[in-house]
């Protein structure tokens, strides 16, 4: 991705920020020989397997495989594009970026003009809700809903007349082609013409933790859901943009990171969440009419220490709890669950019962696990034998699945008692279950390892190489770009076209430049040519323990594997007899060779 920065300024804000120091505002970070290490603020460890050089100038975790430059580590923490990222970065060193320095990639222009349209289009449903004309349908219908001015104000709720072309034309008195809207997401092109997206709807602005309006939703005034045999959808969503990504925003973040509680109430809709903040419970957020992603999950961990999920009591929010756990999970969080008896959501519960019946319930919040295995105990009839034999099965399925041991542990205990079947015959079920999966208390370093194995079997497929030759590259690699001794033996025999994977050509290049420039590639700034799927490939090779150590002999070492490897696979892909007799000469030739520095 071509981004338009100057390396000047990028060189400044790198030199000017300590990785370490900025670093240390998440991590507790202690020195470990030559690295900083210290839990992972990525994903959920109890020993570190995050280190951080100072050298550098990198992170890398020997855990979940996170890797990268500071730039990449305030990408992640604070959820930033590239361009934001280094903007950050500058501000906290007073470094002042120039206007003119083209201090842009093409993609935060873009999403800049969709964010000033998305503001320009908040304030016109804002004036058109206020109007006692325009707004009167939405008007009543908040009223209906028992939304007062005072939250319309705080939520910037406004409302779409029900008229083909009343945004565009505004948005194009102040600058906004019709192109734009439709791009953008605020218009939609039908069979040539271009017309206002939405139309006689109350609407919700969808602000990200900077204050942006990303995005909206609008709800139909009346119930209506079908005009002409043509069906409408009760709520519409603006959809994904340069500036809108659903699955890495919450409705209502921007409010809630503010409050004092330490969890985050997570519901379903815009009007739950409305609803129950105004009530004076500011700690709760939407998804944006889609599942929960993991992306969310970690968002929501930045903020919480628990997540309360708090969905529909009906059977499809009951299914979205289950899927929230998992995801919650996943991303290394802990959740508990809500319950709301007699209503079908935390809106109806709350206009219903009051704040402090609401209250309570968030108070009575049960953990996940209790929250699972309580589901599992509805279906059987646990009077019976039978039947406890079937929960205590499922139930262990559920323990299984429990990282904690001490937890698992005390569910054990809970499930005999309540059953009245001894805790030994529901241990060695938990056991039964759990030794399939003798995988799940692995070693972090072991799982990383893992999950490079696996994306290195992937890249083998792809692009014609082995194993071995992707790790003699990459040791490679890294040797020459932390020494020009080293590279200068090295470049003589392999050109950056000869590296068998695209990252490492795109890597070589960009470390061959800085020699030709008579610089010392500078790792951390070499990384920000790397988009995010390639992030963790090409950090790797900076940062890996083996790279600490290599001379001369190591590269002739490594380049003869190289040599041996890439004509095994030329072998095993030959059928001419001639071609092969020589790719076999040529392949006795490097043996010897090898043998000579072997005595
Ligand atoms: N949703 C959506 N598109 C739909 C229906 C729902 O995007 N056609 C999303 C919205 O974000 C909505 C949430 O799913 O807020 C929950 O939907 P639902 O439970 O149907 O609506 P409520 O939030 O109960 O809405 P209301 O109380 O306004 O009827
Ligand atoms: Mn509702």
């Amino acid at each position: 991705m071509p981004r338009r920065i100057s390396d000047d300024i990028i060189a400044r804000i790198n030199d000017e920020n300590d990785i370490i120091d900025y670093v240390s505002q998440y991590v507790q970070l202690k020195k470990t020989g030559r690295d900083y290490s210290g839990l992972c603020p990525f994903h959920h460890e109890k020993t570190p397997s995050f280190h951080v050089s100072q050298d550098k100038q990198l992170f890398h975790c020997f855990g979940c495989g996170a890797s990268g430059n500071l730039v990449q580590f305030v990408m992640r923490t604070e959820n930033l594009d590239f361009v934001d990222a280094i903007k950050l970065l500058a501000d906290r060193a007073g470094i002042i970026i120039p206007e003119d320095d083209g201090f842009t990639d093409d993609n935060h222009e873009k999403k800049k003009r969709i964010l000033e349209m998305n503001k320009c289009a908040a304030r016109f449903f804002y004036s058109c809700l206020k109007d006692k004309k325009l707004g009167e349908k939405g008007q009543q219908y908040l009223a209906k809903r028992n939304i007062p001015w005072k939250t319309i104000t705080v939520y910037g709720l406004g409302y779409a007349p029900d008229s083909r072309d009343l945004l565009l034309k505004h948005l194009a008195a102040n600058g906004f082609s019709v192109e734009e809207a439709a791009d953008g997401g605020l218009a939609v092109r039908r069979e040539g013409k271009i017309y206002d997206k939405f139309r006689g709807r109350v609407m919700f602005p969808i602000i990200d933790v900077r204050g942006n309006v990303i995005g909206f939703g609008g709800r139909v005034t009346d119930d209506v859901k079908e005009v002409n045999g043509y069906k409408i959808p009760k709520y519409l969503n603006s959809p994904e943009t340069a500036a809108f990504d659903k699955g890495r925003n919450l409705f209502s973040l921007n409010l809630a990171k503010n409050s004092k509680e330490s969890d985050l109430i997570l519901c379903e809709g815009y009007m739950d969440v409305i609803s129950v903040y105004q009530a004076g419970i500011k700690n709760i957020v939407a998804t944006l009419g889609t599942a929960i992603t993991e992306n969310q999950a970690k968002l929501m961990l930045r903020y919480a220490g628990e997540i309360l999920i708090c969905y529909d009591s009906d059977e499809a929010g009951v299914k979205a709890t289950l899927r929230a756990i998992d995801v919650i999970s996943g991303a290394g969080g802990r959740s508990r669950v809500i319950k709301l008896g007699g209503a079908k959501d935390p809106d109806e519960y709350i206009n219903k019962n009051g704040v402090e019946k609401f209250k309570e319930a968030v108070r009575k919040a049960v953990p996940s696990t209790e929250f699972r295995i309580s589901l599992i105990k509805k279906q059987y009839d646990t009077t019976t034998t039978d039947g406890k034999i079937m929960f205590i099965d499922e139930a262990a399925n559920v323990l299984a699945s429990v990282k904690d041991a001490v937890e698992a542990d005390a569910y054990i205990t809970k499930i005999a008692e309540d059953t009245g079947i001894s805790r030994g015959a529901v241990l060695s079920k938990y056991r039964e279950k759990t030794s399939g999966n003798r995988h799940r208390r692995i070693p972090m370093k072991t799982e990383y390892r893992k999950q490079t194995e696996r994306k290195e079997r992937e890249t083998v497929r792809k692009e014609n190489t082995t194993p071995t030759l992707i790790a003699a590259e990459k040791r490679l690699l890294g040797l020459m770009a932390q020494s020009k001794k080293l590279y200068k033996i090295a470049e003589k025999r392999i050109k950056p076209d000869d590296f068998s994977t695209q990252v490492y050509r795109k890597l070589s290049r960009l470390i061959y430049d800085s020699y030709d420039h008579d610089n010392a590639p500078e790792p951390a700034i070499i990384l920000n040519s790397f988009d995010s799927d390639e992030l963790s490939e090409a950090s790797e090779v900076f940062y890996n323990f083996e790279v600490y150590d290599g001379d001369e002999a190591t590269v002739a070492e490594l380049l003869n594997t190289i040599t041996l490897e890439k004509l095994d696979i030329r072998i095993k892909n030959e059928t001419n007899a001639a071609v092969l007799a020589e790719l076999f000469r040529e392949r006795q030739k490097a043996i010897e060779e090898k043998n000579t520095w072997e005595d």
